[in-house]
């Protein structure tokens, strides 16, 4: 099966969170992570997923095949690989995407004299070349082929011309224009896209070739310049969750989508983006990468609907759209009906989350619901945002290989500030540690890094309250990077949300270090401390 024809009413959206997503520092993510991720895109509607870069690592490969073989079914979207334009990478990442029903293999090649000079080394005509062999290659394997000539915002615009018809003419059945570096301005983008699409022998409209865009945000313009690709004839998008990718990431989904849903008889487009999905996703993709959504982010940041200056909130609540160009629950944000409270059953909780989304029952209710019932003993109600981060923590969690039994902590100007943390490990075996640290977080850190060996830096910590007030849920996203790992510069995100902002920072910690685990092994190492007994740790240890 292949992708269905190119129809110039329609753009598509091709996420790429999976692998310029993760390639952003600190994004990585284990493959039942991906996984889960990938099944949330296709419920979001995206038309093709690229699943990863299969000649990366055995591991990436793997996660492209497990995405390839249970989220790429004959209704679901496109599964894509990335290959460098050698044959190796090629072969590779067939072996990743074949067991999808609709299967496709994205090469590349750098075409800047800037990366010719620089990175391959390769004059004009080798790079043709390469091309060619690579394309022919990628096209006796697979009947859809994507190629992209790297760095095309700076490539010479005739010499890009010659490299897209040449791909073509080797069977490429999408040409994927990217500014790799974020370096180009909406109106020049624009001009470049139609340009090609105008000169290009063979890639015109009614060829059935598709044109892409694929936009880096270095000058905070990605959006724009995809926007302008598609109103010059661009018909798919390449596009991240909540813009994340490679330095200052690449063009959100998000803002694309509604870009398009708000201005349908500007764009004169439509979408197969189910837009209610948007936030659903962002939380998951945010929770399992650890990167925080800024505030004020377009669409899905926490301000995005919130209405502070009087006169706003005067104009809104007279009528929401004297301020409001779409809605909240376009994207999925719902306004609560019913207030929870203490008083409120498993039924209500029930009903509230399904209204929200998410279909809950047997064990995970109930899990969810004692969740609920602690923190309505704290707060007198519990609001959407509150249950949002109650689910993001109870299942937004990597594997464990160390669950998190109990932890107190001891702190105040009296004396030195201690933690006891009981962890369990995959066999049900009990470790109990007691470390003394600058602050209760860094206690509690240390009693579990004592516990779990597995040698880190805590590279970033933040922590911002759900809702206004003093018995706010806490949330705190942490990223940890491996210690003494030579070159590897990757590190992992957690998350984690409670009443007690010592427990949420242990929670996130715990995800972060449990997901470190997970994809870098450490199975060599043992637990320090004996079950059910207790160690201690002095800060100076
Ligand atoms: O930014 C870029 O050029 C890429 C290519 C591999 C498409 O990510
Ligand atoms: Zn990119």
């Amino acid at each position: 099966m292949v992708t269905p024809p190119v129809d110039e009413n329609v753009v598509r959206f091709f996420d790429t969170t999976l692998r310029d997503g993760e390639q952003s520092p600190g994004a990585t993510l284990s493959s039942a992570e991906k996984l889960e991720i990938a099944r949330q895109l296709a419920r979001l509607g995206v038309d093709i997923i690229e699943a990863g870069f299969p000649a990366a690592s055995p591991d990436d490969l793997a996660a492209v095949q497990r995405i390839a073989r249970e989220v790429g079914t004959a209704d679901g979207p496109v599964i894509c690989g990335l290959a460098r334009a050698v044959e190796s990478d090629i072969r590779t990442c067939w072996e990743g995407v074949k067991d999808a029903a609709k299967p496709r293999i994205h090469t590349f090649l750098g075409t800047s004299d800037i990366h010719l000079k620089y990175q391959t080394g390769m004059t004009r005509e080798q790079a043709l070349a390469a091309i060619r062999k690579a394309v022919t290659l990628a096209r006796s394997l697979c009947d859809d082929v994507e190629f992209s000539p790297m760095d095309a915002g700076r490539t010479d615009p005739a010499f890009l011309v010659e490299v897209c018809a040449l791909a073509v003419e080797c069977g490429a059945t999408t040409l994927n224009i990217p500014d790799t570096v974020g370096y180009c301005t909406p109106q020049e983008w624009g001009d470049l896209i139609a340009n090609l699409i105008a000169e290009t022998p063979g890639a015109g409209p009614g060829s059935g070739v598709a044109w892409s865009v694929h936009c880096h945000n270095d000058l905070g313009l990605a959006t724009a310049n995809t926007l302008a690709g598609v109103m010059a004839g661009a018909r798919q998008v390449e596009v991240t969750i909540n813009g994340i990718g490679e330095r200052a990431g690449n063009t959100s989904l998000e803002e694309v989508a509604m870009a398009i849903a708000t201005r349908p008889q500007f764009f004169n487009v439509r979408t197969n983006i189910n837009t209610r999905e948007i936030m659903k996703t962002s939380r998951l993709v945010s929770n399992y990468t650890g990167m925080a959504v800024q505030p004020n982010k377009a669409v899905v940041g926490a301000n995005a609907f919130a209405h502070e200056a009087g006169i706003h909130q005067d104009g809104v609540l007279k009528n929401s759209s004297t301020y409001e160009i779409m809605t909240p629950e376009s994207v999925g944000l719902h306004q609560s009906r019913l207030v929870l409270g203490k008083h409120s059953g498993r039924h209500a909780l029930k009903a509230r989350l399904k209204e929200l989304g998410y279909n809950i029952e047997g064990d995970a209710l109930n899990q969810v619901f004692a969740r609920f019932k602690d923190l309505a003993d704290a707060k007198k109600t519990v609001t959407d945002a509150d249950l949002e981060a109650l689910i993001a923590d109870e299942f937004n969690r990597p594997e464990e290989i160390f669950s998190l039994v109990d932890i107190q902590v001891t702190c105040g100007t009296m004396g030195m500030p201690t933690a006891t943390a009981k962890l369990r490990n995959a066999n049900g075996e009990e470790f109990v540690y007691a470390a003394v640290g600058a602050g209760p977080v860094d206690a509690a850190y240390k009693a579990i890094d004592a516990i779990i060996q597995a040698p880190n830096t805590l590279i970033e910590y933040s922590v911002h309250s759900v809702t206004e007030g003093i018995d706010a849920l806490g949330e705190v996203t942490v990223r940890v990077a491996p210690a003494g790992r030579e070159g590897d510069k990757r590190s992992f995100g957690g998350y984690g949300a409670d009443s007690d902002i010592v427990v949420a920072s242990v929670k996130a910690y715990m995800a972060a270090v449990n997901r470190m685990v997970a994809v870098l092994g450490y199975g060599d190492r043992q637990p320090e401390g004996e079950a059910a007994t207790v160690g201690v740790k002095s800060a100076g240890d």
